[in-house]
């Protein structure tokens, strides 16, 4: 008790001195200092998206929507707790990204409390984790930018608030992650694969518009810069490569697109509910088919929806929310997505660039069952010099 009181104190004084300043700069954890993301020796890189935990204050807190046989006596948030761990020691992932919604702000007494809490899991795990924000998180003790700047203090996560170099960019939880060749391989040094996580906000800040929050210009401008820097980097000497390297974005709303997608049109999963997207189309599915790099976008928000399928060369996919305390649906597990993304191995057996991206879901069950795998995104051919593995 009395540890959690300094701690929220001395966070208090913490953000008083960071407002003191102007937060201009946002902080860097020193954890994440020099952390460098890589393929690992087997050519492989793999993230977990932790979608709606919405965590509230542990085990005093009821579930929802679970079934009475099950849970009648001991459901709360550890369930929640319990399933991502068993998740976490079966797929080992080399990133746990949480798509937002991490805890459920307006049930939530101490945020801190209950973020450090929430996170614990990834934080025991070593593995380094990233987070961004959903719509619910803001809505007890921290407001959003406090979330973040708490957030990327905590031990081995890469999250940031804001891109250092972007000054006007709306919201908290903008950053960039780069994934480098394999260690000791002739790409260590490029990344290969990379990773945008965007804060898609909460609600509509203009009056005239209802509804959910969306991605502003200035995040479009800074993905496309930050987009073609990369490829820049990407192409440059030495092993200049062609073309971009793959893209993975992640976010809490989704774009108005996976409202209209046809689901029969989705290679899996299911839509079990109306998607809770902004009434404002802002073009960021737009100006991604433009870009052309990232492959997917990875959100959450919608709890029951875990479909995922491709519109125009970019894969629309739910996370399926992991959370007991949130919304679900009784005898539908709550469930986890993982991502894997391969190299290609030359003639010669050195690593080469991305040969293709899939996906699966974990559920809450006995055996922690894997569903849904597929393919999001395989290299062309044409573009890499390689025998198939
Ligand atoms: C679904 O697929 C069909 C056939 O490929 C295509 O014509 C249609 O535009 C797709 N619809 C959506 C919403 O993706
Ligand atoms: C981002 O770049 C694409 C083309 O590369 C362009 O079509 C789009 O309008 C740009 N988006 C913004 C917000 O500038
Ligand atoms: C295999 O890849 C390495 C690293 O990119 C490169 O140096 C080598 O020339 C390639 N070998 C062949 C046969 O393509």
């Amino acid at each position: 008790m009395a540890d959690n009181k300094t701690k929220t104190s001395v966070f208090d004084f913490f953000l008083l001195s960071v407002s003191l300043v102007g937060l201009c700069f946002a902080p860097v954890p020193a954890s994440a200092q020099g952390r460098k993301l890589s393929f690992g020796l087997n050519g492989q890189f793999k993230i977990l998206q932790v979608a709606d935990m919405h965590y509230a204050n542990g085990k005093s807190t009821w579930c929802s929507d679970v079934s009475l046989i099950q849970y009648w006596f001991s459901c709360s948030d550890l369930n929640t707790i319990a399933f991502m761990s068993r998740v976490i020691a079966a797929e080992k992932p080399d990133l746990i990204v949480f798509t937002g919604d991490n805890i459920f702000g307006s049930d939530v007494k101490d945020a801190v409390k209950s973020m450090d809490a929430a996170f614990a899991p990834a934080i025991a795990s070593k593995i380094p984790w990233v987070a961004v924000l959903g719509n619910h998180d803001q809505e007890s003790t921290l407001s959003r930018q406090e979330l973040m700047i708490y957030i990327v203090m905590l031990p081995n996560t890469l999250s940031q608030v804001n891109p250092p170099e972007a000054f006007h960019i709306d919201g908290f939880g903008n950053y960039n992650l780069e994934i480098h060749g394999v260690a000791e391989s002739s790409l260590q040094e490029k990344s290969l694969l990379n990773l945008y996580f965007l804060d898609s906000g909460d609600h509509s800040s203009v009056p005239s518009i209802k509804g959910y929050d969306w991605i502003k210009t200035s995040q479009q401008l800074w993905y496309n810069q930050t987009s073609k820097r990369l490829q820049r980097e990407y192409n440059e000497e030495p092993n200049p490569q062609q073309g971009t390297a793959p893209g993975l974005a992640y976010f809490h709303i989704p774009l108005p697109e996976f409202k209209n997608f046809d689901t029969k049109n989705a290679t899996t999963g299911v839509r079990q509910e109306a998607t809770g997207s902004a009434t404002k189309n802002s073009g960021f599915f737009t100006t991604l088919v433009a870009r052309g790099d990232v492959k997917s976008v990875f959100v959450g928000h919608d709890h029951i929806n875990d479909f995922c399928g491709e519109l125009k060369g970019v894969n629309l996919c739910y996370g399926g929310g992991i959370g007991y305390h949130a919304y679900g649906k009784a005898g539908w597990e709550r469930r986890a997505r993982v991502v894997v993304a391969d190299l290609n191995k030359n003639g010669t057996g050195s690593w080469g660039d991305v040969k293709s991206i899939r996906t699966w879901k974990r559920l809450d069950d006995e055996h922690l069952s894997v569903i849904d795998a597929q393919v999001l995104w395989t290299n062309s051919p044409s573009r890499s010099s390689v025998s198939r593995l």
